[in-house]
């Protein structure tokens, strides 16, 4: 474990160990999201005709592959250490994905729900930290995040809030991402 580092400019309190956290956690989360939008594709194109819901799956898995590339390239220029667990996201986010499709669209559709509920807190909170220290950071968090809230909305558009068992499993995967969140932070 590092110590404290000196604080960023224009921001106190936040030092260059922090926005290293900040960048290994956002890039294990959008490969996660990846993962869980292949695992659902995974189910979903099974169906010989691809429903609406399928294809606004495929958008939103798309953009997820952008997110997670424009933090790749941080991750690469800035030397940051990706997480350890990436193996465990890898698998994890497929099964999410997987299982939920395995319950349905709607079911999938719950799921994003649940992520980008996280998501969006997770990023508000991030950008809100950053302040001026890291534009070229925030300006992507910015984007991601309004990217996030988008394919939420969707989600309920494409009936998320139908799924059988809603409540439960959206908690289920909401306690699940805030898990995740915090190991990635650190391991
Ligand atoms: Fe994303
Ligand atoms: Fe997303």
């Amino acid at each position: 474990m590092r110590g404290k580092r000196p604080s960023l400019p224009g921001t106190p309190g936040l030092d260059a160990n922090d926005v290293e956290a900040m960048i290994r956690v956002d890039h294990a989360g959008e490969f996660g999201a990846l993962r869980i939008y292949e695992g659902q594709l995974a189910i979903l194109s099974r169906s010989p005709r691809a429903s609406a819901g399928t294809e606004a799956i495929k958008r939103m898995a798309e953009q997820e592959r952008t997110h997670f590339d424009a933090l790749d390239k941080l991750v690469k220029d800035r030397a940051v250490r990706p997480t350890a667990l990436e193996p465990v996201w890898h698998l994890a986010g497929f099964a999410l994905g997987a299982a939920t499709a395995l319950m349905g669209e709607k079911a999938a559709m719950a799921c994003t729900v649940a992520v980008e509920d996280v998501i969006d807190e997770h990023y508000a909170h991030q950008i809100e930290r950053l302040g001026d220290s890291d534009p070229e950071l925030k300006k992507a968090l910015v984007k991601f995040h309004q990217d996030e809230c988008e394919h939420r909305d969707e989600a309920l558009e494409h009936g998320a809030a139908e799924a059988p068992g809603y409540e439960l499993l959206t908690s289920a995967i909401r306690l699940s991402c805030r898990i995740a969140i915090s190991l990635s932070e650190r391991l």
